[in-house]
């Protein structure tokens, strides 16, 4: 894909559905009683996964352009589900399975299966279920067993394996008590008690216990993580507008982000939609100053930090990312395929044990990169190569299709 130079870069922007929404409503809808209507889904490639999922699990699954119908089925039958490239589909349904009485088998491509799934196989024993990996990863195997409530601490601050364990509570007798380092994205405790589930959170903890869901619609709010590439073509071009972002406080820590380097934005028409609060989020090009980002802020921008890296070659001075080796086991090692992909370019980054460093001030010149099959750093290099001295080239440019199949036309290409 040619991705050409821009001078200036000004519209207004319907970013597709929530990943992890779409995600969610999907899977949940499916194990409920009852019918429900979601409307404005992401229908990207992972979704599509967790769709073929929740139908080979027993669900009535139809799609009509962005909204998809689920009649659930509270009493899953034995699968095999191909989760594609999606971590997401692979960890929450582990979880929710578990407690179902029902034999499921999980594979996935080939990023897919090599990433850690122990994260979340070690707590769900804990539980009591009966969860097998390959060495660590894919396929795992998860058998009936009978589920009880107790304590499971995450060891890493992650929504996925959170939102496993969570879902493995619904089904266990007693409460059961969910304790993560830091608090990471709270869109499932959110739908499940819209859905009917005792659930309360505490701090850093979430307490569930056994309970039945009941169908519910939802509106899906756009996606902060896809809004983040035209967001940042407004800091670096012009002036852009995001429509309906959802703006949950555990997902907007690139908003703060612009606070501190020095990005203009505004939100406008903030309101709440389904339990989330979303807004319309203006930001206007602006001169930029490095940041500093440490451990506690990464569960709040962990999927943004490719186009913040971005942002980061235009700033002045330098930009240090640490505390965020979380990113070397997402759909590619991205400490190592975004400091290449900045450096091919002409930028100034180190990759470091657990971030980045980068040199800023200077701009990117242009040239050819890689995506290396990693749909964000894909989206990333395109926005980087639209504020470049001269445009240049992305090979893999079609791994968007797994969060953002309308990103090259949208951007004008
Ligand atoms: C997600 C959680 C995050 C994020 C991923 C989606 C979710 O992963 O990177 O894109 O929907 O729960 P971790 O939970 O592994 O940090």
């Amino acid at each position: 894909m040619i991705i050409p130079k821009k001078e200036n870069f000004t519209g207004t922007f319907d970013v597709p559905g929530d990943k992890s929404i779409t995600h969610r409503a999907v899977m949940f809808n499916a194990a409920a009683r009852g019918s429900a209507v979601i409307k404005n889904a992401l229908l990207g490639d992972d979704c599509l996964s967790t769709i073929g999922c929740m139908r080979a699990l027993g669900a009535q699954v139809s799609t009509d352009g962005n909204t998809v119908y689920v009649t659930g089925t509270p009493q899953f039958r034995d699968a095999e589900c191909d989760c594609g490239n999606s971590g997401t589909t692979m960890r929450l349904l582990m979880g929710l399975v578990a407690g179902k009485g029902v034999n499921v088998k999980f594979t996935g491509d080939a990023s897919l299966s090599k990433r850690p799934m122990e994260r979340v196989a070690a707590p769900l024993r804990l539980l009591g279920a009966s969860v097998e990996t390959t060495g660590g990863t894919a396929p795992v195997y998860v058998r009936a067993a009978r589920l009880r409530g107790c304590v499971a601490d995450t060891k890493v601050a992650s929504a996925q394996v959170k939102s496993a364990l969570i879902l493995a509570a619904l089904g266990a007798d007693g409460e059961t008590q969910v304790r993560e380092p830091l608090r990471s994205r709270d869109h499932t405790e959110r739908m499940l008690a819209a859905m009917g589930a005792d659930i309360r959170a505490e701090g850093n903890s979430v307490f569930v216990k056994k309970s039945e869901l009941r169908c519910v619609d939802v509106d899906v709010p756009a996606d902060i993580s896809s809004a983040a590439y035209f967001m940042a073509l407004g800091a670096l071009l012009g002036e852009t507008v995001c429509k309906n972002v959802g703006i949950n406080p555990t997902r907007t820590g690139i908003l703060r982000v612009f606070d501190r380097m020095g990005v203009r934005y505004a939100l406008e028409n903030e309101r709440t939609v389904c339990g989330e609060p979303v807004a319309d989020i203006r930001v206007r090009k602006s001169a930029m100053r490095g940041i500093r980002l440490t451990e506690e802020m990464m569960p709040s921008l962990i999927d943004e930090i490719p186009v913040i890296a971005v942002l980061c070659a235009f700033a002045e001075g330098e930009s240090v990312i640490s505390g965020a080796q979380e990113l070397k086991v997402k759909e590619s090692d991205r400490i190592l395929t975004t400091s290449e992909m900045l450096n091919a370019l002409g930028g100034d980054c180190t990759p470091t044990e657990d971030g980045l460093i980068v040199r800023g001030g200077k701009g990117l010149r242009g040239g050819k990169i890689n995506s290396y099959g990693d749909h964000r750093i894909a989206m990333s290099g395109a926005v980087a190569l639209s504020a470049s001295g001269t445009g240049g080239e992305i090979v893999g440019a079609e791994c968007v299709n797994i969060s953002f199949p309308q990103f090259y036309a949208m951007l004008g290409i």
